[in-house]
């Protein structure tokens, strides 16, 4: 088949793939994300396409952007995390770039890589939740790509979980990326260390003493490498993902439930918590074939893959 060209846009890099008709990428690229200058953005954008365009006869371009995106997969209404506001991100790319642009929603484009491609390729009904910056969310239902009325469904992150809880960058309180994402176990993190610095010693020796250099690959390291106070924090993220999760799948019921994001590189120790949360919290418990949670195999190549796909079609 032909070769599409994959970008995902993340918080902190863009990465760009050539990606076949089968999901193989032929060559890959990454940059540092222009913080959130939209103009910026799509420059850099624009400057992957190119690079990677020059050595692949690419025809099309698909890009997963962390935003509400239009019914017509081309307009990011708006963007919780990043200063898009009806950002004609899909005209724009396609000018620069010369080549069709499909935009889409950055975890709907992973689910779609991992429902093709990774762990829910056996089943029609696979929920993902993408653990980074935020929570998103991708919903395939009977095989297809759940896009709602107007574009913009499977905003999970946004669900409330806590009335007047923490401020979103929504706008809402309580969303459950305020609780659930690798933001929020960052600053849970941070606030533990300060408040029980004795607990948290080794995560701040690794931190250098700074409470504020704590980051999520240093949480994951410290925990993989046996340290109590951060297998805590983790563990804490994954009661507020099974809780989650166990409410989504009252509604959604989907065959298999895939954890993908950055934070989901901490493997079992992030997986083992959100199982058990989860096998507890689920309605019907016992009585009922329960969904499996299985790690994302794509890994942060997910997003690419699926945005390749999903310009192709
Ligand atoms: C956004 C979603 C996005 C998710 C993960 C959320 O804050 O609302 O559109 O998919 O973050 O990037
Ligand atoms: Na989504
Ligand atoms: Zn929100």
């Amino acid at each position: 088949g032909d070769l599409t060209c994959g970008i995902d846009i993340g918080g902190t890099k863009i990465a760009g793939a050539v990606v076949d008709g089968d999901g193989a990428i032929l060559e890959e690229a990454r940059v540092e994300s222009p913080a959130t200058d939209p103009t910026a953005i799509e420059a850099a954008v624009a400057g992957l396409v190119a690079a990677l365009a020059a050595r692949h006869p690419v025809v099309a371009v698909g890009v997963g952007a962390a935003g509400y995106i239009d019914a017509d997969r081309s307009t990011v209404l708006f963007a919780p995390n990043i200063a898009w506001r009806d950002e004609p991100l899909g005209t724009d790319l396609s000018r620069l770039t010369g080549l069709p642009v499909t935009i889409e929603n950055d975890a709907n484009a992973a689910a779609w890589g991992e429902f093709r491609y990774g762990a829910g390729r056996d089943v029609d009904d696979q929920l993902m939740i993408t653990v980074g910056t935020g929570v998103g969310g991708g919903v395939i239902a009977g095989g297809r790509l759940l896009r709602g009325g107007y574009g913009v469904a499977g905003e999970i992150g946004h669900l409330c979980v806590v009335p007047d809880g923490r401020q979103c960058g929504c706008g809402n309180r309580g969303c459950f990326e305020q609780y659930g994402s690798g933001s929020a176990l960052v600053r849970a993190t941070r606030e533990a260390a300060v408040g029980t610095s004795l607990l948290a010693r080794d995560l701040l020796d690794r931190a250098g003493g700074d409470p504020a250099a704590i980051t999520g690959p240093l949480i994951t390291a410290a925990a993989q490498d046996g340290d109590r106070f951060a297998i805590e924090q983790l563990r804490s993220l994954g009661q507020w993902l099974g809780h989650g999760i166990a409410s989504l799948v009252a509604v959604l019921d989907p065959a298999v439930i895939v954890i993908g994001g950055g934070v989901s590189e901490a493997g079992d120790l992030l997986l083992g918590p959100i199982r058990d949360t989860f096998a507890n919290a689920l309605t019907g418990r016992g009585y009922r074939p329960q969904a499996e949670i299985r790690p994302a195999v794509l890994g942060n190549r997910a997003g690419v893959i699926g945005a390749a796909d999903l310009a192709r079609t």
